[in-house]
This record gives C-alpha cells, sequence and structure tokens, in this order.
C-alpha cells in the first residue's frame, strides 16, 4: 500500500481523544479503586441490599449482632455491630475478598459506644498460616451511651505472601458488649489522598495517557429497582455522614467515593472531568420510573446546587461546603452530561420533549459557559426549547465485523455539535448474518485480540474525525474478579496488585493515547481501507503521528508511507502490538491456574529510517496494530 501523507490539510484534531468512564460496576468503586481494604465497613443498607454482618466473623466465641441503638453514631449511619462475650473476643474482615499486606504504613480507625476501660488489639495475620505480620494495642476511650473515634497505624514487619489476610479487632470481655461502627482501614493511596484510591490501579489509569474522566455513571447513576439515584451531596463529608446508596449493579455502595473524590482523581490524573447527573428517568420500564415535569423541578434545582457545589465561590452556600470540606478553590469543570441512555427505556419522548430541555435551560442560563452533552444513544444533539445546541454521548457495544465495518460513521456527523464517545467495546464474537450484540447471551469473558484490532480501527475512524468526536471512553474500566456483574473490561484486578491485568484492549488504548496529534492530516492511497485502516496526524512540522491496524488479511501487507517534508535519512519508530505466538486472535486471555487472567499482547519496536522521498517502508502481518512516529 502506497499512502502520502501530507503535512497540511486535515483538521484540528481534539485535544481529548482518549478518554475514561468510571462508575461503580463490578466493584470497581467499592472493593475496588476506592483504596478501603474493610468491607461492610458501616454495615449501611437499604431496601433491596438490607444491613448484613458478612463478611465480618466473630473471633474467640464472641455473639455479634446487628442494633440500631437508640443513640446512633450518626443519622447516615444508625446500625452497629454490637459485640459480647466473655474473654477475649472480637471481629475479623477478610477485606473485600482478600488484604494486600505490604511493608507500609496502614492508618485505620473505628467508633465505640459501651463502657469499657480495657485495651484494643488490632491486627493484621494470614488467614492460611495464621501468622501475624502487623498488631498494635490501643488504649480504650469506649463509653456507655457515647460514640467515641478510635484511630491506629499498623506497619506490617514483612510483606505477606499473598492476599489471604484478615484484620481482627479484639477486646477482653468481662460480659459486657461494645457496639463497633465505621471500622475503617487504609493501605498509602495515589497521591497519599486521604480516602483516596490504591495506586497501582491509578498508575495504570495514568499510563493510558487519558484526557477525560466521565463519572459518576453509566446505570449507576441512574438507580434501580430502588428507585434511588446517584446523590451527590449524600456522597460528601465526613464518613459517619455518608449513608450510601442501593447501587445499581446489585450492591450497595458506600459513597465513600464521593463527589469530592472524584474530582480529587481528575486532578491528580490531570483529565478534565465530564460529570454526569440525573435526568429524572430510573432503569425499568414500569410505571412511574419517568419523572413529570412537575416532579423533576426539584431535581434541576438539585443539580444547580450541584454545580454552584463545583463551581461556586465561597461566598455562595454550596461553594462555602465545598470550602469547608478543604477545596476553597472551584473545581475545573467544562461539561455535564445530562443523564445516561435516556434514550433506552421508554425514555427518548420525554427527554428531547421535557426532561432534557429543562436541565439545559436551567445549566446554560446559570452557566453559560458550560457545554452540555445529551445522551440520545446515537448522533441527535438536543438542546433547548426545540434548538440543537448541545454536544452528545453515543454508546456502542459490539462485535469485531460489525464495529470495523463502522469505521467510516463519524465522517459525516455534525461538527457543529461535538460527539462524545461515553461508552464503547467489542463484547461478544462475531456471527453470520447477525450484526447486533444479542444481550441476552453470554458476552466475551475478557477482552479478544480480533475485538482489539476492530476497536483499533473503529477508534482511529474517530480520530480521523477529531473536529467532530471529542474523544472516546472504553467501558467498563474495571471489574474486581472476585465479584463482577459485567464483562468484558478494560483492567481486572483482585486485592493483590500483582494480579492486575491490563487487558488487550488497554493495550491498544495505551498505545494510541500515548501518540496522539494535533492535527489530523490527509494521509491518501490509491488502496481502498480494508483490510488496512489508517489515520495520519501532525505535531507540527515534520512530526507526525502514523497509526494503522490490519482486520481480516490474507496475507502481510507491505506499506510504503511518504510523509510531505521528511528527508531521507530521517529516523522513525514504528511499534506493533500483535497476539502473541500461538494464541488465537479470537482466544480469550489465558488464565493463571489461579483463575487470574494474564496479559496476552506483544509488543515489538523497530526504528526505521526515511528512503528518498520521506517514504518509511514496513510490512504489518493480520491482526496487527501499528503506530510510526516521526
Ligand atoms: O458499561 C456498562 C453499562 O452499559 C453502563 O452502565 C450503561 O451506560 C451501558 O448500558
Amino acid at each position: 500500500i502506497d499512502i502520502h501523507v501530507s503535512s497540511t490539510g486535515g483538521n484540528a484534531s481534539s485535544p481529548h481523544m482518549y478518554g475514561l468512564m468510571f462508575e461503580d460496576i463490578n466493584h470497581s468503586g467499592d472493593g475496588g479503586i476506592y483504596a478501603e481494604l474493610i468491607q461492610n465497613r458501616a454495615f449501611q443498607g437499604s431496601v433491596p441490599f438490607p444491613s448484613t454482618i458478612y463478611p465480618w466473623e466473630p473471633v474467640g466465641g464472641a455473639v455479634l449482632a446487628l442494633q440500631n441503638t437508640s443513640v446512633p453514631l450518626s443519622k447516615a449511619l444508625p446500625t452497629s455491630i454490637n459485640v459480647s462475650g466473655k474473654g477475649k473476643i472480637g471481629i475479623s474482615n477478610p477485606g473485600w475478598w482478600g488484604i494486600d499486606v505490604k511493608k507500609q504504613k496502614y492508618t485505620g480507625s473505628f467508633w465505640t459506644m459501651g463502657a469499657y476501660k480495657g485495651k484494643f488489639s488490632l491486627s493484621l495475620h494470614s488467614n492460611l498460616t495464621h501468622q501475624v505480620f502487623a498488631n498494635t494495642v490501643l488504649p480504650s476511650k469506649s463509653k456507655s451511651g457515647k460514640w467515641t473515634e478510635h484511630t491506629f497505624e499498623l506497619e506490617p514487619r514483612e510483606a505477606a505472601p499473598n492476599s489471604n489476610n484478615t484484620f481482627t479487632i479484639q477486646f477482653d470481655c468481662s460480659g459486657e458488649s461494645i457496639n463497633f461502627n465505621l471500622i475503617s482501614l487504609f493501605p498509602p493511596t495515589y497521591k497519599n489522598r486521604p480516602n483516596g484510591n490504591r495506586p497501582e490501579l491509578m498508575e495504570a489509569l495514568k499510563a493510558l495517557n487519558p484526557t477525560f474522566l466521565r463519572m459518576p455513571g453509566g446505570n449507576n447513576l441512574e438507580g434501580d429497582v430502588s428507585r434511588y439515584p446517584w446523590r451527590w451531596n449524600e456522597t460528601l463529608g465526613p464518613l459517619k455522614d455518608r449513608p450510601g446508596r442501593p447501587g445499581t449493579w446489585s450492591y450497595q455502595n458506600t459513597d465513600g467515593l464521593g463527589l469530592l473524590e472524584y474530582f480529587h482523581w481528575c486532578e491528580d490524573l490531570e483529565v478534565e472531568p465530564i460529570l454526569g447527573v440525573w435526568a429524572g428517568m430510573f432503569l425499568g420500564t414500569e410505571e412511574g420510573h419517568i419523572l413529570s415535569a412537575e416532579a423533576l423541578a426539584p431535581w434541576v434545582q438539585d443539580t444547580l446546587n450541584e454545580l454552584e457545589f463545583i463551581l461556586g465561590d465561597v461566598n455562595t452556600t454550596y461553594g462555602a461546603l465545598r470550602a469547608s470540606l478543604g477545596h476553597p478553590e472551584p473545581f475545573y469543570l467544562r461539561y455535564v452530561e445530562v443523564g445516561n441512555e435516556d434514550n433506552l427505556n421508554n425514555g427518548g419522548p420525554s427527554y428531547s420533549n421535557y426532561r432534557f430541555p429543562m436541565f439545559y435551560n436551567a445549566i446554560t442560563a446559570a452557566y453559560p459557559n458550560l457545554t452540555i452533552i445529551s445522551s440520545t444513544g446515537d448522533f441527535t444533539a438536543l438542546g433547548g426549547s426545540g434548538s440543537s445546541a448541545s454536544w452528545t454521548d453515543y454508546h456502542i457495544y459490539s462485535r469485531p465485523d460489525n464495529l470495523v465495518s463502522r469505521f467510516g460513521q463519524f465522517d459525516k456527523v455534525s461538527r457543529e455539535h461535538k460527539t462524545v464517545v461515553g461508552e464503547y467495546a467489542v463484547i461478544q464474537e462475531n456471527k453470520k448474518n447477525v450484526s447486533a450484540v444479542e444481550w441476552d447471551l453470554p458476552k466475551y469473558k475478557n477482552p479478544v485480540w480480533s475485538g482489539a484490532v476492530a476497536e483499533a480501527v473503529w477508534t482511529m475512524g474517530a480520530e480521523r474525525n477529531g473536529d467532530a468526536v471529542m474523544g472516546l471512553a472504553y467501558a467498563p474500566g474495571f471489574q474486581n474478579l472476585n465479584s463482577y456483574q459485567w464483562a468484558p473490561d478494560l483492567i481486572s484486578f483482585t486485592a493483590n496488585p500483582a494480579q492486575t491485568v491490563l487487558s488487550v484492549s488497554y493495550r491498544v488504548i495505551e498505545l494510541f493515547g500515548s501518540n496522539t496529534h494535533k492535527e489530523t492530516v490527509p494521509a491518501v492511497s490509491n488502496s481502498s481501507f480494508g483490510p488496512a485502516y489508517w489515520v495520519a496526524g501532525t505535531n507540527g512540522p515534520s512530526k507526525y503521528v502514523f497509526k494503522t491496524a490490519i482486520y481480516n488479511s490474507t496475507a502481510n501487507v507491505p506499506f510504503n508511507v511518504k510523509f510531505d517534508g521528511i528527508a531521507a535519512g530521517t529516523k522513525g519508530k514504528l511499534t506493533v502490538l500483535s497476539a502473541p505466538d500461538g494464541l488465537s486472535v479470537n482466544a480469550l486471555n489465558k488464565e493463571d491456574g489461579t483463575g487470574v487472567v494474564v496479559e496476552t499482547t506483544e509488543k515489538r519496536v523497530q526504528d526505521l529510517t526515511a528512503k528518498d522521498g520521506g517514504v518509511f517502508g514496513f510490512e504489518l502481518a493480520n491482526y496487527e496494530v501499528a503506530v510510526l512516529t516521526t
């Protein structure tokens, strides 16, 4: 294939091409990136997910009971665990399917109520060998009829060989009983944020060179059977004032990872937030799942309050609240998305008729500089009062062939009303004569290489139209391998950081996200697209980025890529990703024997030299994804 890449004549590209989407699904928040090690730390419950003692276990014959005491720890956390018995008794917690124990400082706290003048012993030990890695003893401050907080540190003498470890609190009991609540333990977090995130998962995100974070959903924004959307104001402040909520994905959310933490996350990764706000539609289709205009009005006001919390100065009510929580400066926010897939669940007509316009009109009146994104699921941009002034969020879950066939999908979309691809992924294998995903049939267990190549092809189609597409985010981003609702996912993990798996799709995004261009330039060939697909861009004179992928070829593909303005002898670097030898491109990732998938992408880097006329010659095999930079 001969391709001629011009130095000018293309479109300005989006500075946000590769981003992130996050919602608490697959225990990606609680039990995931949110670094809290204790599972069910505060016995939070809701209608679908009642308070439970699980996974706490009694120690030394203790008798455990959930109690709603007449004096609660707080209005938000009314339920505690009563521990009674005789002798050295206590409670233990196995963490989120394990606790990673390293030679580092763990900081913990717990609240108690009940007269007790003795000491509390706290430890981290192995479930298998019972070896104690860290312990400390704390004088009790516990009193009858009043809640008291205890804080402590644990510093293991050595690292545990695996994450099959438990945290224990014990005390000497002579017949009295003690209530415990909000029992928390944190390892060091990313950038040492109090109440922060797991470092290695944040580092995995950082390595993608992301440019935006769309949060807090996804479906988890909307709420399911219990009619309880994500409520920003219940995710703020001291943990004892956060009630948690019934998450959409079959578990209770602690809301320890709240609005402020999401914005810290954006600051720490230096990414642009895309804030999702609920648009008056719960999941499901039963009567009442879509709010009337009258019922929606207070929620529109609630969104204005949330925006004041994020953007208002310290003299505003909610700006002052933000300042009282340690962030006097307004946060950086330019994009607000109204709803999530509001075309679904019979939501489309009400969304375009009144729900979206209500939010659009109110938000743009108060914050004219914000860009509003509608979640219509397609390329329809909505606006207030019948106009089409917003951007739009397009989602696609697909099969490899189908995604590749959509390479040109963005060529004709609106330049005026940009598209954000808030969620995309290949999730099901090819099927003869069936292009759409069949949601009642199994999805891939994890991303496969043919799917990752198809994603590469399709995202290059978006890059070619970087003036129309603001950016793309693979979804879902995370999967706790011990408990998940949706596969395939970008990053899989367990309690043990050594078991984190960066998927084949991750490797493509990492390569493409690390090689972006400012301006898309014409890359013209006498060959048409398929089986080779490509996009080219520049970052200034002689600084080219050429991306390509080969999908479904019967032979190797030789390339001669000529760049305008490149002299013979100029050096180039070709990075090629492929499936490893011996593994089918349609194979699910290998497992390491403990049920943990292992990485399967191969990468090779080649130095190239331009021939006369600024031509780089190279050859790629079927199902290879490559980036050439000069
Ligand atoms: O990414 C998983 C789910 O897929 C999201 O919650 C939802 O927006 C989409 O339907």
